[in-house]
């Protein structure tokens, strides 16, 4: 029997990168799947397929498009994975966008998407999950080690992450007497789309140099942290902010 039989999990952007990893896992060790993405049907439908691939399940996927930096799009997700699976276990809040900009460019507009799909999105799935989730529940968000640094041009980006942290934290304290765990998971520089398009390959290979393994992380190695959050053997860990780096901090 594996690990995550009989649970339900939602993921948000599971369709590419480390989101993609995430779901891959979930599923692996069993659980039935519904995770989100929001322009790249394509991208998302693979996903799909390779859950399905002889061999990979015992779990399932589905895909649900939304664009979660819109008002409302992440509780009528939810509400949407709560109906298709019957229930809430697992809630992986793993969809955001990075936009790096020093301060005195920063353009509002841009501020405000970002914020609603970094932090108030999470806000919103995790208040779901505070009014459905099962008992000995998992809900861990993704953060980044960029909160540990001050990077020029990464303010907005930062503070939206910060504010998840302090989120998990306080969720944690509300959650726990129903033996629901509330986690964040800080990856380091990981080789996905985002990463590639925010910085260059001389200073990729800068980070890779810095970190004690001497390379990036791959999408795989976020997963398997979340994955062992996701799974029983986690049941004691709750309020952390576990780094997932390579030693890049
Ligand atoms: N990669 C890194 O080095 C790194 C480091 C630290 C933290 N992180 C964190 O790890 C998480 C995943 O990052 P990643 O690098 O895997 O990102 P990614 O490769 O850019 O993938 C992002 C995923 O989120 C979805 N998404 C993007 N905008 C969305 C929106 N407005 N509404 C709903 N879904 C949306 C994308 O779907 P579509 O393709 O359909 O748009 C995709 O599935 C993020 O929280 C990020 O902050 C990443």
């Amino acid at each position: 029997m594996a690990v995550l039989d009989g649970k339900t999990a939602v993921v948000t952007g599971g369709s590419r990168g480390i989101g993609r990893a995430i779901v891959e896992r979930l599923v692996r060790d069993g659980a039935e799947v519904v995770f989100t993405y929001a322009r790249d049907d394509r991208a998302a439908a693979a996903v799909e397929r390779a859950a399905a691939a002889p061999g990979v399940g015992p779990g399932s996927a589905h895909a649900v498009r939304g664009d979660l930096s819109e008002n409302d799009a992440a509780t009528r997700l939810m509400e949407y994975a709560h109906r298709k699976l019957g229930a809430l276990d697992i809630l992986v809040n793993n969809a955001a966008h990075a936009r790096m900009a020093p301060i005195e460019e920063l353009d509002w507009h841009d501020y405000d998407r970002l914020m609603t799909l970094n932090t108030r999105s999470v806000f919103q799935t995790v208040q779901f999950a505070a009014r459905h989730m099962r008992d000995d529940g998992r809900v861990i968000n993704i953060s980044t080690v960029g909160t540990r640094r001050a990077w020029p041009g990464s303010a907005a980006y930062a503070a939206s992450k910060g504010a998840v942290e302090q989120l998990t934290a306080v969720a944690a304290r509300e959650l726990g007497t129903r033996g629901i765990t509330v986690n964040t998971v800080s990856p380091g520089a990981t080789d996905t789309d985002l990463l590639r398009s925010a910085h260059t390959d001389e200073t990729l290979a800068a980070v890779a140099r810095a970190t004690a393994l001497g390379r990036l992380g791959r999408p795989v190695d976020i997963a398997d942290a979340v994955g062992l959050l996701a799974g029983p053997d986690a049941r004691w860990i709750t309020g952390e902010n576990i780094r997932v780096d390579g030693g890049e901090v």
